[in-house]
């Protein structure tokens, strides 16, 4: 068995771990899991706000290491790995726990691990529910949305990503089109259930193009000319915000499911032996009811088995951490320990739309 402290700092939440498992087995327990969101902190900005999450992380890190510990019932010295988040993410959260992680090695002798951020997500289907490689993963949170096979750690492959935002992006962006308050999903799904969702003709971004490429800039553009055309017209009642709401979650469903059913087909290539397999939905946005009843009716009629991971461990924790920490260290892959921003999870190569300006985003 394997003990391995996970530390993450990426985005907005400020988290530290305790896993003890066996990597082969690819099973493990979650010892502790302490998780500080910075929620109220950004609320009134409608969106995280670097400066102020690194700030929230250099002053809560050390006290979620110490809580996890304590919780735990483990000291430093029955750790045989830190593993910490050193990629992608916000650069002053990624410096702030890398710098704890290396403190905490320092004074203890312990090793460090780098881990991707996305690989932790990616992984979090073995920590919970043993599933066995290789499975199809699509990750949908706030930052991301990626189609994935994972054959092992540190072995991605990208099948399919959104080339503009992701769609909690889009949940958010939508809610504040509407006044509707930060974060946007759960209000949205929420409204939507009271609304029509084929009253407004929203369009289903690149379903018309090949691959599993997602975009849903243009969905959002398309609600707010609704919403534009609404107020012009007099403003907007509180069914026509439902309405909007349904038709929005609606597109963004049949994407989702659309595109899902694409990834499927290509992991039944790249594996045609496989009968049953694992199709894991993990991030934030897989907590949104209609997608998750979408994408379980489509995996029964494809023969993917759906893995929903626990949803305090969909989103943003320090066990994925932990747990991707604790394959790759029995992999041998300690990784660098250098804050990387843009930190692509996958090793093969992506064309044009995939990356900005100053190269790989995911
Ligand atoms: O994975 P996550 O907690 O954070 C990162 O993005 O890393 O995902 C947060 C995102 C937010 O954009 C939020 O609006 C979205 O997940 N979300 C939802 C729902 N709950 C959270 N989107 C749609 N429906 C929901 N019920
Ligand atoms: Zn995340």
């Amino acid at each position: 068995m394997t003990t391995v402290l996970g530390i993450e700092s990426s985005c907005d939440e400020t988290a530290a771990a305790i896993v003890r498992g066996d990597a082969t087995a690819g099973c493990g327990e979650i010892l502790s899991n302490i998780v500080f969101d910075q929620m109220d902190l950004h609320a009134a900005y409608g969106g995280v706000v670097p400066e102020i999450a690194a700030r929230a992380h250099a002053e809560k890190l050390d006290v979620a290491v110490a809580q996890a510990l304590g919780k735990a019932a483990v000291s430093l010295r029955d750790v045989d790995a830190i593993a910490v988040t050193t990629g992608p993410g916000l650069i002053g959260g990624l410096v702030a726990g890398i710098a704890c992680a290396q403190g905490l090695s320092l004074g203890s002798g312990v090793p460090l691990v780098a881990v991707n951020h996305l690989e932790g997500h990616a992984l979090t289907p073995r920590l919970t529910d043993g599933l066995a490689y290789p499975y199809l993963m699509l990750l949908v949170s706030g930052g991301h949305c990626l189609f994935l096979i994972v054959r092992g750690p540190g072995q991605h492959e990208r099948i399919g990503t959104t080339i503009d935002d992701a769609p909690g992006e889009a949940f958010d962006k939508v809610a504040k089109l509407l006044d509707l308050g930060f974060p946007g999903g759960p209000r949205v799904e929420a409204i939507a259930k009271e609304g029509d969702p084929e009253r407004f003709a929203l369009p289903r971004p690149l379903m018309d193009r090949p691959g599993c490429d997602v975009s849903f800039s243009g969905l959002k553009t398309a609600v707010r000319l609704v919403r534009d055309d609404l107020v012009a017209k007099g403003g907007m009642t509180d069914g026509d915000i439902a309405d909007l709401c349904a038709g929005f979650q609606a597109a963004t469903r049949a994407v989702l499911v659309g595109k899902s059913k694409r990834a499927m087909a290509q992991f039944r290539e790249v594996f045609p032996d496989i009968e049953r397999t694992g199709f894991a939905i993990a991030g934030g946005v897989a907590a949104n009811g209609s997608l998750r009843a979408g994408l379980e009716t489509l995996a029964g009629q494809e023969r993917f088995e759906t893995v929903f991971p626990p949803l305090n461990l969909c989103t943003d924790n320090g066990a994925m951490i932990a747990w991707a920490g604790l394959e790759r260290f029995a992999a041998g892959l300690h990784g660098d320990l250098v804050p990387k921003p843009r930190f692509p999870i996958a090793s093969n190569p992506m064309h044009g739309v995939w990356t900005g300006k100053r190269g790989a985003k995911v």
